[in-house]
């Protein structure tokens, strides 16, 4: 079958991609990059450890320094001294592009202890449990309660911000009870909490894509980060804007342009809920499990390569994937997009300057006593 575009239809050229550099070496990006890229420490910049850190899109964003459809990001007064994950490939992909603070470790049998403390705490804690295309085991799965990892950390180190993440069906999920259960603990630990579900085209992203923010800050601090306002209701990015100039690359000279699924339909569910994108439209949203619910190129007889998924979640062309078709699809659709990483790192700076210049009134309420540090040691235990 021939496309309507007169293109033939191609298989995927190789299964290993081809490039020189990671973002943070690439002579392309040097002029734009954080300088914590290079080793430099910008001007007050404030420390965030990582945790479920992924191959880095939410990182990327808070750190900025990034170039997305002709846009500068610029960087963010942030510095990541720790970025843990188990995914041995993830931290691989990691280190490669953004720092060598990339590390391999099970969160679920660290102790709190043996993490750095940081003002900033990040979490994206796993998602499938509570997505609305797995399993649905909520809080019952041994997976569902890795966020009690971000629990511990908070009851003993105290971080002045934490910034979780997860998908927007956590809400909705059993009711709304799991996410009340989280939000309960984190606040149990001296906190105060915001959801800010995020909805990507609103902000640029060229894709349909909702998050959930938890943002909480440290009950003892005055004032609250601010949800950020939308910058793209009017107008959205539509898929063929972000891709269009990708449509006659059939090789690496744009990496992982070249990786794509051959299979016409998912292998699970016969095809159900496959999708062909639309020309002037956001892009369906991108998926981390690569066998079901599969996506088609607006244009082209066949799906969207790496490169074309990696774009979509708003990572530059210098930020490469390392390797095969699969395990990189893993990492694109598990990741937050860099663009609204970027967003949310933009609110928490802002208040963290505000604070640490006085500019937040104090209100007249006395403050919310923290947890006594006994009761915190016992949960961080517990
Ligand atoms: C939703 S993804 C995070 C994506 C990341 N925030 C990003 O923006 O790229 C969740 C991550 O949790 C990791 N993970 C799952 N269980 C873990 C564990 N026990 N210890 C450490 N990491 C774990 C997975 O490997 C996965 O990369």
């Amino acid at each position: 079958m021939r496309p309507k575009s007169g293109l033939p239809k191609r298989r995927a050229l190789r299964s290993k991609p081809l490039f020189e550099h990671g973002y943070r070496s690439n002579p392309n990006t040097a002029k734009f990059r954080h300088p914590e890229l290079d080793g430099q420490r910008m001007a007050g910049s404030t420390s965030v450890l990582s945790l479920f850190a992924g191959c880095g899109g939410l990182d990327l964003g808070f750190l900025g320094g990034f170039r997305f459809l002709g846009k500068i990001y610029e960087p963010r007064a942030f510095h990541i001294i720790s970025a843990i994950d188990n995914d041995e490939k993830a931290i691989e992909t990691y280190r490669l592009n953004i720092g060598e603070h990339g590390r391999v470790s099970d969160l679920s049998v660290m102790a709190p202890s043996e993490l750095p403390a940081a003002t900033v705490l990040l979490g994206g804690f796993p998602c499938q449990d509570f997505s609305s295309s797995g399993p649905k085991l909520g809080l019952a799965s041994p997976r569902g309660q890795l966020y009690q990892v971000l629990v511990n950390y908070m009851a003993l180190h105290l971080p002045e911000i934490v910034v979780a993440e997860n998908v927007p069906h956590l809400k909705r999920l059993h009711g709304g009870k799991y996410l009340e259960t989280i939000l309960q603990e984190f606040e149990a630990c001296g906190y105060e909490f915001d959801v800010w579900e995020l909805y990507g085209p609103d902000f640029g992203l060229p894709q349909s894509r909702r998050r959930l923010f938890l943002v909480g800050k440290r009950a003892d601090l005055p004032g609250r980060p601010e949800r950020p306002q939308s910058t793209h209701v009017v107008r959205r990015v539509s898929i063929d804007e972000a891709l269009d100039d990708l449509v006659s690359v059939q090789d690496e000279s744009v990496t992982n342009q070249s990786q794509y699924f051959v299979a016409t339909k998912a292998t699970a569910g016969g095809g159900q809920g496959d999708h062909t994108n639309k020309r002037g439209e956001p892009a369906y949203c991108i998926r981390a499990n690569a066998k079901a619910r599969i996506q088609f190129h607006y244009e082209l007889d066949r799906r969207l390569t790496v490169r074309e998924c990696a774009r979509l979640q708003s990572f530059p062309d210098e930020f490469v994937f390392p390797f095969a078709a699969m395990s990189n699809m893993t990492q694109i659709g598990n990741a937050v997009p860099p663009l609204l990483g970027h967003v949310v790192a933009g609110a928490i700076q802002e208040y963290l300057v505000d604070l640490h210049s006085n500019k937040i009134a104090r209100d007249s309420r006395p403050p919310r006593q923290l947890p006594r540090q006994m009761d915190l040691v016992d949960m961080a235990r517990g």
